[in-house]
């Protein structure tokens, strides 16, 4: 298939901030310089998906305020399809992100017009093959666009990030559940195992047909329908920002999906763009092309 991936959620400014070590509550740590830049999860998993050759299109809003236009460059640069994108009367939505020498970060998220998504404006899913689902906008919008998805027969992908619980039916309409092991533990039932599998499979059973966990510089795994188990190394990368890589591995990893990939192709693919962008400042200008991601899977298989 190579219909449309739909992403609906999230539109950020970022705000960036390098500095020696992230503050305790109540420190104030100085750094020399900020850096504004695009961001937001969807968006990001958006832009990431159209580098990766798959037809993106994205559901959110932006604000009335100047900043509006950072948030939609990138998306617009990237060949990404904004008619679904609406611009409501407030502030876009902005993170302010420190990261420290480590390329460890924290982010603050103020929600701005993405608070103001809801169950209307899900658009005709007339031509699209998945729905991609952050969690960064306001659950029960998140609920009904899984449930009307689900019921049309589009593939739901749910990114549960950032962690939080969740409404009990809404893993039910999801095809595939995308999370990194903080996220995984806001899911899990209390199961009393520290086997991956195990935890896996008990999340399994609350509904979601396949699962990957992203494991950092471990890799990732993957736990799919008919129960076959993938581990897929990290390549060695030295990290700068780390902001936008879990973005970057679920874009990349959607469209590799949909454009017939087998499965463990599809996450080589997801875990070498995420690497790149580890390397380089910021979320969407971090995230590569095909063409790079490409150039480096090759040069790691003949190097
Ligand atoms: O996942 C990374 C994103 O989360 C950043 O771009 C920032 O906007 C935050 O929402
Ligand atoms: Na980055």
């Amino acid at each position: 298939t190579s219909g449309t991936l739909l992403f609906a959620g999230a539109l950020n400014v970022d705000f960036s901030i390098r500095v020696p070590h992230l503050p305790e509550p109540g420190e104030t740590v100085l750094g020399p310089n900020y850096q504004v830049m695009p961001g937001g999860k969807a968006a990001n998993q958006a832009v990431a998906c159209a580098r990766a050759g798959g037809q993106a299109a994205l559901v959110g809003a932006v604000g009335t305020d100047p900043f509006a236009e950072v948030a939609l460059c990138c998306l617009r640069a990237s060949g990404v399809n904004l008619s679904g994108v609406r611009t409501l009367q407030g502030s876009s939505g902005a993170a302010f992100i420190g990261i420290s020498d480590t390329g460890e970060n924290t982010i603050l998220v103020a929600a701005g017009t993405n608070a103001a998504l809801r169950p209307e404006d899900l658009p005709d899913l007339t031509a699209v093959d998945m729905l991609v689902l952050p969690l960064e906008t306001p659950l029960p919008t998140i609920q009904a666009f899984a449930e009307a998805a689900w019921q049309r027969g589009v593939q739901v992908v749910l990114n549960a990030a950032p962690a939080q619980t969740l409404p009990p039916l809404l893993l039910q309409y999801v095809s595939l559940l995308i999370v990194n092991e903080g996220e995984l533990r806001a899911l899990m039932p209390p199961v009393p195992t520290e086997d991956l599998w195990q935890q896996l499979r008990a999340v399994q059973q609350q509904g979601p047909k396949a699962i990957v966990v992203t494991l950092g510089e471990r890799g990732c795994a993957a736990l799919l329908a008919d129960g076959t188990q993938l581990r897929i190394p990290a390549p060695v990368v030295t990290a700068v920002d780390t902001t936008g890589a879990g973005d970057t591995f679920t874009g990349t990893l959607v469209a590799a999906l949909s454009r017939g990939l087998h499965f463990a192709d599809a996450l080589i693919w997801a875990s070498a763009a995420a690497a790149l962008a580890c390397t380089r400042p910021g979320a969407q200008p971090s995230i590569p092309s095909a063409d790079e991601v490409e150039a480096f899977l090759s040069a790691r298989v003949t190097g």
